[in-house]
This record gives C-alpha cells, sequence and structure tokens, in this order.
C-alpha cells in the first residue's frame, strides 16, 4: 500500500502555485506600501506559548492543536497562528526598546489546526498576517482594517467586507462577562458541555459555540456594546470615525466575540456577502495584554491574518481568475547533432542576461521540440540546425506575431532583449 498525503492538506502543484505567488506578492507589496515589514518565526514553539498566548479555554488550543514531545521531552506545538510566535519573538528580541516605534511586521506562512477539513479550511493552511506594537492609537485599528480592504480589492474580490465590534477595555470586559454569566446560568444544563465548563471560566466563549449557536438565549444575549465604559465606547467611535473618513464600508456586529482569547477593544473579521459562504476570510482586533501576558513590558498590539485557503475559495465563489499565466522567453529547438550539442553554451548565456530559457532534454524530434515550446507558453522559439550553426545564425520566431528573424548568435540576447 501507498503513502498518501495526510488529511487536510495539500499539495500545491506547479500551474495552481503560480495564483499562491501572485497573492503572496500582493501581500508583501500591500505591506510595503503601509511600512510593515517581514517577520519570520518558527514553525514550533513551546506549547506554553499558545496556552498563554491564545488561551487555554478556546477551541484552538483545547482541540486543535498539534503538540508533540521532542526526544528531550519537552512539549512542542506546530503553530495554529502566527500571533503568538511575532509576540514571542518581539519580546525575546528586545524589539520594544528598539528606536522607531510602534513595531510593523508582517508574515506569510503555514500554521497548523486539527479542524474538520472541508471547502477553505485544511489543517495545514498558510496565514499572511500583520501585527502592530506599541500604539494605542485607534488611528492603526482603522490602518489594520483599512489594509484588508486594499487587499481584498486588489484581489479583485466585490464582496468581501469587514464587520467590526468593540470587546471593549478590561473593565467593560468584566462587567459583561457577569452580565453573560447571569444570562446563561438559568439554562445552562441546555448547551453543551464545553459551555457549561466555560460559564465560569471564559462565558465569551459560549457565544462562539457552533453547537449551540441556535439556541434561544444566543439570541437574546446581551449586547458588549451595552457594557463598554467610556473610554471603551469613546475609542470605538473614534475607530469608526477614522474608518467613515477613509469612506470604508463595515458592518458593526455585537456578536462577533473571536475564537482567540486575546482581544479587546477591536475586534474584526473579513466576511463575504456571496450567498451561502459562511467563514471568514480573516480575522483580527487588538490585544493590548498579550506581550505583558508572554512575559513582556505592558505593550498594546493589534493585527490580522488571513489565510490563503480562504481567499482562493471566495475567489472561486466570485468567479474570479488572476493575471497569471506560465511563459518563458526562449525555447531553442535543434536540427541535428552539432546544433544540439551548441544549445547548452548559449542556453547559459540566456539565463545569464536574465532571461528564461529552456530545451528539450530528451531526444525529441523536432515537432516534438516545438510543442515543448507550446507547453512552456514560450515567447520565442530558436531554432538552431547544423547549418546555421556553421554560418554563426539561429532562426528566431516570436510566436505571437509569427515573424521570423535570422539572428548572428553572437547578437541572440540582444535581439530577444529588445522584443520582450
Ligand atoms: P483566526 O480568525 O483564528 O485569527 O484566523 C485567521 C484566518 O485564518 C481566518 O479568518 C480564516 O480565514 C483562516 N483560517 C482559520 N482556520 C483555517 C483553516 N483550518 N483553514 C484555512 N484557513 C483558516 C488568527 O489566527 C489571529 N492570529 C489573527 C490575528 C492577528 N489577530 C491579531 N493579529
Amino acid at each position: 500500500m501507498g503513502v498518501h498525503i495526510p488529511r487536510g492538506t495539500q499539495d500545491i502543484l506547479p500551474g495552481d502555485i503560480e495564483i499562491w505567488q501572485y497573492i503572496e506578492e500582493k501581500a508583501r507589496n500591500l505591506c510595503r506600501r503601509y511600512h510593515y515589514e517581514e517577520i519570520r518565526t518558527p514553525i514550533f514553539e513551546h506549547t506554553e506559548l499558545f496556552q498563554r498566548g491564545v488561551g487555554e479555554t478556546t477551541d484552538i488550543v483545547e482541540k486543535e492543536m498539534y503538540t508533540f514531545k521532542d526526544r528531550s521531552d519537552r512539549s512542542l506545538t506546530l503553530r495554529p497562528e502566527g500571533t503568538a510566535s511575532v509576540v514571542r519573538a518581539y519580546i525575546d528580541n528586545k524589539i520594544y526598546g528598539q528606536p522607531g516605534q510602534p513595531t510593523k511586521l508582517y508574515y506569510i506562512g503555514p500554521v497548523f489546526r486539527y479542524e474538520r477539513p472541508q471547502k477553505g479550511r485544511y489543517r495545514q493552511f498558510e496565514q499572511f498576517g500583520i501585527e502592530a506594537f506599541g500604539s494605542r492609537d485607534p488611528a492603526i485599528d482603522a490602518e489594520v482594517i483599512a489594509m484588508g480592504v486594499d487587499f481584498c480589492r486588489e484581489l479583485g474580490l466585490k464582496k468581501a467586507k469587514p464587520i467590526i465590534n468593540s470587546l471593549g477595555d478590561m473593565e467593560s470586559r468584566k462587567a459583561y462577562r457577569e452580565a453573560l454569566i447571569a444570562h446563561f446560568k438559568p439554562q445552562i444544563n441546555e448547551f453543551c458541555d464545553d459551555c457549561q465548563r466555560r460559564l465560569d471560566q471564559n462565558p465569551l466563549r459560549i457565544l462562539d459555540c457552533k453547537k449551540d449557536q441556535n439556541h434561544e438565549l444566543m439570541k437574546t444575549a446581551p449586547s458588549i456594546l451595552e457594557y463598554l465604559n467610556e473610554d471603551s465606547a469613546v475609542f470605538f467611535e473614534r475607530v469608526k470615525q477614522y474608518l467613515d473618513d477613509m469612506n470604508i464600508e463595515y458592518n458593526v456586529d455585537h456578536t462577533l466575540v473571536r475564537g482567540l482569547d486575546y482581544y479587546n477593544h477591536t475586534a474584526f473579521e473579513f466576511v463575504s456577502e456571496a450567498e451561502g459562504f459562511t467563514k471568514s476570510i480573516s480575522g483580527g482586533g487588538r490585544y493590548n495584554g498579550l506581550v505583558e501576558e508572554i512575559g513582556g513590558p505592558d505593550t498594546p498590539g493589534i493585527g490580522f491574518a488571513f489565510s490563503v485557503e480562504s481567499l482562493l475559495a471566495l475567489m472561486e465563489e466570485e468567479g474570479i481568475t488572476l493575471p497569471v499565466e506560465k511563459t518563458l522567453d526562449c525555447y531553442f529547438v535543434s536540427i541535428g547533432d552539432k546544433a544540439k550539442e551548441k544549445i547548452p553554451s548559449l542556453l547559459y548565456r540566456l539565463r545569464g542576461a536574465g532571461l528564461s530559457a529552456d530545451k528539450d532534454y530528451l531526444d525529441k524530434k523536432v515537432k516534438a521540440q516545438f510543442k515543448g515550446a507550446d507547453r512552456a507558453n514560450a515567447k520565442f522559439v530558436a531554432v538552431l540546425g547544423d547549418d546555421e550553426l556553421e554560418n554563426g545564425v539561429i532562426n528566431v520566431k516570436d510566436l505571437a506575431s509569427g515573424e521570423q528573424q535570422e539572428v548572428a548568435l553572437d547578437q541572440l540576447v540582444q535581439y530577444i532583449k529588445e522584443r520582450l
């Protein structure tokens, strides 16, 4: 029996990878414009980082992490998200002490969650995320949401929209927590085991429960927005005002609580208005206590993460095809043994000059070599016969226009470069 790919993972093959590269390039470009710099952290971290960072009572930590012991009996976990890792790196490398605050970072890389695989949802997926540390200015909250809006627009997504909420500061959260306990307690035995357990530990999580989402009490649950103290309410108003000033459309949804524990103040998700598309394509928010929680100085933070998989699912839904194509500048076809032996050095010259070029390596007949040029979507085919070789020339055909020209071998690079 063969060994096959693990459930919930995928191979991304040539033909598809160009789309991933296109999206990643757009992400990098976006970050350059908004002045976010790249950071790369390890794929695995000490398990404790996510327990403390993401939160003990979250689904991610309770049910979805890939945790293992290494040979020295340390508990390690494949990162289920990027924020906790970036916070750890921010502290470990004392980035908080460097000049040029706030620190604005981005990352693109795989993360791992043991979730039920479904459309746009995998067990290994790729997150593009940003994190900004060191500012309590609501303008950064608006900037982060604006970046997400720009990113969606650049990928051609028309139906993606931010929904936002405020989870308030510690004081507001405390008041809300008590209101939630009072609301759910009388009928908590009608809820799932997780909800029952979470009532006292973290009642906000009940609002995020998928099993009980249709329970009557869910619809009548109090709104966090009614429990915001003045500072939190003013903060949220400022964020919305900045978004309005930028003409950014959003919906406020007071039931949005997010699946990770570290959020306060602004929380948001990007969802699609396409019918039947219920999953978020991005989530994020402010996490002012997290750096301290992981052992650093009291530092505010905010960020988001998109997954490429969920973006691709929405693109498919919206019928978007990205302008990516495989191309090659020049494909060589040889007729005769001498010509065949000459081509490797010509290829070397073209490639050294920055052109993309290839040839057949399977001793194919001339017709099949031309097919190879077609398959590679070559812009030029350079045909070399033994006679041409003797005269120091080569026949170059522009496959788009059909134009053909005999070119001196030592002019080949220049000839193609001028016409690309
Ligand atoms: P999250 O909402 O857990 O947030 O994940 C962000 C995005 O990752 C989701 O909106 C969704 O598009 C995608 N995603 C989640 N699970 C899967 C999956 N199994 N397969 C494919 N895509 C998935 C976070 O991870 C936070 N760290 C975001 C953040 C950054 N908050 C502040 N800074």
